[in-house]
């Protein structure tokens, strides 16, 4: 009989209910549905009615003693390590969606854990599915540019409404998802920055808070970033821009690469420039898959949780560079960034479940694909 992996979900929201469909309709090569947990009584009602079938848990503990062998978290930021080390000591596989958390203390620790115990930890950054990324990857690490120079995201198609963020009590508060644009929406883009042009070793940062929106946490970031080989970056993001763009330019000594409206052009020295163009890919699908497959085959993940901890140490460092307005050197260091945390939650007003939080219009799952 063919080997088959027992997956549940934590959290079945906006996200969640995407992998939980996915799954439900078989999608997932040797992966099978096996239960879902969430707090909220109307979403476990709603799955009730629709999935009769399905095991459902109000509490995750719950669903991890079910008899799953792998789970997927798709709760608010603050809590995916937190239920990924629960499951990590049941011996349970491990995807979170991302970010890893909301800071990076205890992160390595977890994944060694992981490591351990013999069981799969990955994370939902499913932007690493885009060829477009991949290919880019792959000519930087083949050299096919050269040494990196400098490079330039500029990345401000995350738009989002005021009422995007008063959809969900946790949202756009420091107390409730720990971070802004640098750790909802472009964890992603950070992720890829660094997949394809490596970690850097100090950054400078202008991190602006509630600055088109009524929220904490800022919607508005400038990082500029400096490389060990003397290389510099630059990423500027915001969800405040209406009609946002995404180009990421990268110079090496010896070639240049642009990704810009679904095409990267890559020009090199006495070469004619080449075109390639994105195609139509399900992200969310193909890292459930790689994960599914990693459990069953041995495979090495294409997005290992470790390698979420790099996006979130960019992020925090750029947090901590505002604050203080001076430059911060990595690697980071995690008290202070936890005394920054503490800081900002204490000075908002506290964050309590809001009766009127109410689902986003199904137009938003769109926004979850990379967004040219
Ligand atoms: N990879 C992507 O493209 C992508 C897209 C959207 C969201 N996300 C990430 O997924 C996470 C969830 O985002 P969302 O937009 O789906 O949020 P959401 O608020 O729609 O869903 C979160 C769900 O978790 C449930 N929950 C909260 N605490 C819980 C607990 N203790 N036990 C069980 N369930 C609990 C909530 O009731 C809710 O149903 C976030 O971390 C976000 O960054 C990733």
């Amino acid at each position: 009989m063919e080997k088959t992996v027992k997956i549940g979900i934590v959290g079945v929201g906006n996200i969640g209910s995407v992998h939980l469909s996915t799954l439900a309709k078989n999608k997932v090569k040797g992966g099978v549905l096996s239960g879902a947990c969430d707090i909220d009584a109307q979403k476990l009602k709603a799955l009730k009615d629709a999935y009769p079938q399905l095991s459902l848990f109000e509490d995750y503990e719950d669903l991890l003693n079910s008899g799953i062998d792998a789970v997927i978290i798709a709760t608010p930021h603050y809590l995916h390590p937190i239920i990924a080390e629960r499951a990590i000591e049941k011996g349970i596989h491990v995807l979170i969606e991302k970010p890893f958390g909301v800071f990076t203390k205890g992160g390595e620790a977890l994944c060694q854990r992981a490591r351990d115990k013999g069981v799969v930890f990955g994370i939902m950054l499913n932007q690493r599915t885009n060829k477009l990324f991949s290919l880019a990857h792959e000519l930087v690490k083949n050299g096919e540019i050269g040494k990196i120079r400098r490079h330039v995201w500029i990345i401000t198609n995350w738009y989002r409404t005021q009422e995007y963020y008063e959809s969900d009590s946790w949202r756009g508060s420091w107390q409730g998802e720990g971070g802004g644009v640098l750790l909802n929406q472009a964890p992603h883009n950070l992720d890829l920055w660094q997949w394809i042009c490596g970690m850097p070793k100090s950054i400078y940062a202008i991190c602006k808070n509630g600055k088109y929106h009524d929220i904490s946490v800022e919607d508005e970031a400038t990082i500029f970033a400096e490389y060990e080989n003397g290389a510099t970056g630059t990423f500027i993001t915001t969800t405040g821009d209406k009609y946002g763009t995404n180009r990421l330019e990268i110079s090496g000594e010896r070639g240049s690469i642009v990704l810009e409206k679904g095409r990267l052009i890559l020009q090199r020295d006495g070469q004619t420039p080449r075109t390639f163009r994105d195609k139509e890919y399900n992200g969310h699908l193909e890292i459930v898959q790689d994960f599914t497959n990693a459990i069953l085959y041995k495979k090495e993940l294409l997005a290992p949780a470790s390698e979420g901890l790099k996006s979130l140490e960019i992020s925090n460092c750029a947090y901590l560079s505002s604050y203080k307005n001076e430059k911060v050197d990595l690697p980071i260091n995690e008290d202070e960034f936890l005394g920054f945390l503490d800081i900002m939650q204490k000075n908002e007003d506290p964050v309590s479940k809001n009766e009127t939080d109410k689902p986003l219009s199904s137009t938003y799952q769109a926004k979850w694909n990379t967004n040219w």
